[in-house]
C-alpha cells in the first residue's frame, strides 16, 4: 500500500503574509476554496495577529467567514494570545496555531518576547482549546539558522519542540524561517529533536530561499515525518525574517513526493490551477518589514 503523507497548506497565511499590497479578502477567500477543492485536509487560512505587527492579516474575520467550507477540511489560524484565540473561534477556526522560536532574538522581533515568556503566553491559549476540544499546533521558528543569531544549536530546538509537547500541544511544526538550511543541518537538528518529540508529532515547514527544500523535506523523510507545510506557487516569508523566501511550492511538494512513492491525495490540475492564482497575488517588493514596537 502506498504511504501517505500529508500536506498543510500555508498559503494563504505564510504565503501572503509579508506581500507589500494590501490583498483583497475576497481574492483571499478564492485563493483558500481553490486550495479546498485539491485534495487538502488542513489549511492555514489566515492569523489573528495584531494588525499593527502584520497589517496584510487584518481582515481575518472578514476571510474566515467568507471561506466556503469543504466538509473533511480543517481550515486553522495562528493565534499567539488568548485574544487571538477567542477572535479565531469565534470566526469558526477548527485548529489553531502558537508560534515560538529556538532563537531568543527572533522571538522577541516576532511576537515581542523571549522564548521563556512566549511560552508562558501560548500555556492558557493551549489550555483554552483543548478545553475546547481544539487542535492545536505549536511553531518553532529558526530551527538551524536566526536572521539575527546565526546557527541556532539543535539542542535548543528539541527543547522548545519538548516544551510546546508537554504544555499540550498536539504537533510541532518544524520552521526552516530562512530557506538556507542544508540537509546536514536538517539532519543533525532532527536527530536532536526526535530524541525527545515522537516522530509523528512533528512536521517539517521549510522556506526555499536556497532551492533546497526538497532535499531537506527528503532528509525528514528519511527520519520518519509524514507531514510537510507548504504554500501554492512558493508564496511566502516571515516579515520579521528580512530576506527569507517563500514557503517551498505546494505543487513541487506533491510531484516530488509522488516521484518517491507517497501518496498525498492532491490532485495535480487543481493545485495549478490554485499556484497560478496565488503567484497572480503577487507582486515584487523587497521582503522587508518595519518593526512596529
Ligand atoms: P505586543 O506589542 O507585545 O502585545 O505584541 P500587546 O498585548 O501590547 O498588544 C499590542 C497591540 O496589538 C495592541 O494594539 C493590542 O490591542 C493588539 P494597539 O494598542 O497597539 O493598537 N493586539 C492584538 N490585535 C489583534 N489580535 C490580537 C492581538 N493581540 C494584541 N491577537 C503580539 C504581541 C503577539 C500581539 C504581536 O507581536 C504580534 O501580533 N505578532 C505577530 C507576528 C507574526 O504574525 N509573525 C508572522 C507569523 S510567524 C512565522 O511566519 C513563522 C512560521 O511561518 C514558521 C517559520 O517559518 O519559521 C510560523
Ligand atoms: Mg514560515
Amino acid at each position: 500500500m502506498t504511504e501517505r503523507v500529508t500536506l498543510v497548506e500555508v498559503g494563504p497565511r505564510d504565503g501572503l503574509q509579508n506581500e507589500a499590497r494590501q490583498i483583497p479578502a475576497s481574492d483571499k477567500i478564492a485563493l483558500v476554496d481553490l486550495l479546498s477543492a485539491t485534495g487538502l485536509t488542513r489549511i492555514e487560512v489566515t492569523s489573528f495577529v495584531s494588525p499593527r505587527w502584520v497589517p496584510q492579516l487584518a481582515d481575518a474575520a472578514e476571510v474566515m467567514a467568507g471561506i466556503a467550507r469543504r466538509p473533511g477540511v480543517v481550515y486553522s489560524a495562528l493565534t499567539p494570545n488568548l485574544r487571538g484565540y477567542q477572535a479565531a473561534r469565534a470566526s469558526g477556526a477548527d485548529a489553531v496555531a502558537v508560534f515560538a522560536a529556538a532563537s531568543e532574538s527572533f522571538s522577541r522581533r516576532n511576537i515581542n518576547a523571549g522564548i521563556d515568556e512566549s511560552l508562558a503566553r501560548f500555556a492558557p491559549v493551549i489550555d483554552a482549546a483543548r478545553a475546547d476540544g481544539i487542535p492545536v499546533r505549536g511553531y518553532v521558528s529558526c530551527v538551524t539558522e536566526c536572521p539575527y543569531e546565526g546557527a541556532v544549536a539543535p539542542a535548543a530546538v528539541a527543547d522548545v519542540a519538548h516544551r510546546l509537547i508537554a504544555m499540550g500541544a498536539g504537533e510541532v511544526s518544524l520552521g526552516e524561517t530562512l530557506g538556507r538550511a542544508t540537509p546536514e543541518q536538517v539532519d543533525a537538528m532532527l536527530a536532536a529533536v526526535l530524541d525527545e518529540v515522537p516522530v509523528d508529532r512533528l512536521a517539517g515547514h521549510f522556506h526555499d530561499t536556497a532551492g533546497r527544500a526538497l532535499e531537506n523535506i527528503d532528509v525528514a523523510l528519511a527520519h520518519g515525518l509524514r507531514v510537510f507545510d507548504a504554500a501554492a506557487g512558493g508564496l511566502g516569508g516571515c516579515p520579521y525574517a528580512p530576506g527569507a523566501a517563500g514557503n517551498v511550492a505546494t505543487e513541487a511538494v506533491a510531484r516530488f513526493l509522488a516521484q518517491r512513492g507517497f501518496g498525498t491525495g492532491l490532485d495535480e490540475g487543481g493545485l495549478e490551477r490554485a499556484a497560478d492564482f496565488a503567484r497572480s497575488l503577487r507582486e515584487d517588493h523587497d521582503g522587508l518589514a518595519t518593526d512596529p514596537a
